[in-house]
């Protein structure tokens, strides 16, 4: 019986693409063209992003003005190679990596894949912030938060086809979408 499970999930592994395990996930927001699937984890994050591109997909906490201010979380995937990194909007249209703004990129357990023009991008941070270019998650109440996803180029330099603004419990999973 435990082999015939095994061997069924093994099979769904293999024949459903994008997010593996979503099922995992305590939480799931569904937005236009993009899945966000979160747990939170005592003092951690776990998040997995799923968009329909072949560019890049993120996730930016706290924006303040525009993109402004926002701790952003961006990853692609490039010949089944995946690239997560740990931003921060340091202007009000655009980023830079906190390796560049002098700091260290606090994403963990980074993993990816592309399939059939979908991105799906998963990793664990810190509920904290580790530094001043990092952004908590409230455990207390709703979070302010940005999802965008580029228009086909992994460069995460270029800019994004869908980009949107929400308020989460991260907790509770309650979202309201801002706009
Ligand atoms: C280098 C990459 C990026 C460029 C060049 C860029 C550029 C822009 C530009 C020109 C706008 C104003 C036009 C508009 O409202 O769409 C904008 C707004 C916005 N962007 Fe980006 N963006 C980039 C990355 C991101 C990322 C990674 C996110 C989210 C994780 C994001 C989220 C947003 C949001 C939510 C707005 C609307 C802000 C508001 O009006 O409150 N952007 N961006």
């Amino acid at each position: 019986m435990f082999k015939r499970i095994v061997l069924l999930m093994l099979a769904a592994a293999i024949l459903v693409p994008g997010s593996l395990f979503a099922a995992d996930y305590a939480h799931r927001l569904e937005i236009k063209d993009m899945t966000v699937f979160w747990t939170l984890d005592g003092d951690q994050l776990q998040m997995e992003l799923s968009a329909k591109t072949t560019g890049w997909v993120s996730i930016g906490i706290d924006p303040e003005d525009a993109m402004g201010g926002a701790d952003i979380i961006i990853g692609a995937v490039k010949s089944g190679k995946v690239r997560i990194e740990d931003h921060f909007a340091d202007r009000k249209r655009g980023h830079s990596s906190d390796e560049k703004l002098g700091g260290t990129n606090q994403v963990m357990d980074p993993a990816g894949n592309e399939e059939d023009g979908v991105t799906t991008i998963s990793f664990t941070r810190l509920v904290t912030a580790s530094e001043q270019w990092d952004k908590p998650i409230r455990t207390d109440g709703k979070t302010r938060v940005m999802f965008a996803f580029g228009t086909g180029r992994d460069s995460f330099i270029a800019g994004h086809r869908f980009r949107t603004v929400y308020d989460i419990d991260f907790v509770t999973g309650d979202a309201v979408k801002v706009k």
